[in-house]
């Protein structure tokens, strides 16, 4: 059984940090519509959603992914490369204490969640906007024991690693060649955004069952398509000018004990 942690979209959600795209106005009410689409869209692909409630005052908070890096047996809570978003993990390790040991990102290190792409037992961090070099030494310290080869990966021109490229299929992944280069994740089938759609490599795979991707890059939802790939459509607009997107809303993980 799959659960993915969600948190509802914070009233304060125009104040977000911004790396990479231009500030513009954001509806909050058609964010929050957006968001419970998106939680719809984790139920029919399988998963248990938990709802936790909003943080006003922290306005990514909806942005958990970047939180918590979770794997079967641990979860390493970050400690995200932004000073705004230190206190978001709280609420969230709470929770994940139920189902995992919990181990910590200490400081000087930084680490975005969003940096962090698993690959079955490979796991690939990018080293950026947001995520340091003593962060992914201390995540690699933390999951290596564990029998997971750790790798960082540089990322330019993006927020973070899944930015630019995330799992669409058990050996295929989505790409924006601009952004990250390919030699990295050799051995892999890589299927690449559309030219015209720059931000669309960030999909969610939820098991087997199917990717969420915005429903704003429909060429590349056509490429996943033609590629095999089952493609769940969600509008995310209003998100998306928070520099947010499919993965960053959820945590997703497999049940303890299965
Ligand atoms: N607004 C998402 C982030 O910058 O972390």
């Amino acid at each position: 059984m799959l659960k993915a942690i969600t948190r509802d979209v914070s009233a304060s959600l125009s104040d977000c940090e911004l790396s990479f795209v231009d500030r513009r106005p954001i509806d909050v009410a058609t964010a929050r519509l957006q968001h419970a689409a998106y939680r719809q869209a984790l139920t029919a692909l399988g998963c248990t959603v938990i709802e936790l409630p909003a943080l006003d005052a922290m306005p990514d908070a909806v942005f958990v992914e970047d939180v918590a890096v979770v794997v079967d047996e641990i979860a390493v809570m970050t400690r995200p490369g932004v000073e705004s978003r230190r206190s978001e993990g709280a609420a969230v390790a709470a929770v994940l204490a139920g189902c995992r040991q919990l181990r910590h990102i200490q400081a000087h290190g930084t680490l975005d969640g969003g940096d962090v792409l698993r690959v079955g037992r490979r796991v690939f961090v990018g080293q950026g906007a947001r995520t340091n070099p003593e962060g992914i030494a201390q995540l690699a310290g933390h999951l290596r024991p564990l029998g997971y080869a750790v790798q960082a990966v540089p990322t330019r021109h993006c927020l973070h690693l899944k930015s630019a490229v995330t799992q669409v299929g058990e050996d295929t992944l989505l790409i924006q060649p601009r952004w990250i280069d390919r030699e990295a994740f050799a051995g892999y089938r890589l299927i690449e955004v559309d030219p015209d759609e720059e931000h669309a490599a960030n999909a969610l795979l939820i098991g087997e069952g199917g990717v969420i991707h915005p429903a704003c890059f429909p060429r590349t939802g056509e490429r996943l398509q033609r590629g095999g790939i089952h493609v769940v459509p969600v509008d995310l607009s209003e998100l998306q000018k928070a520099e947010g997107a499919t993965t960053c809303c959820s945590i997703v993980l497999r049940a303890s004990g299965e």
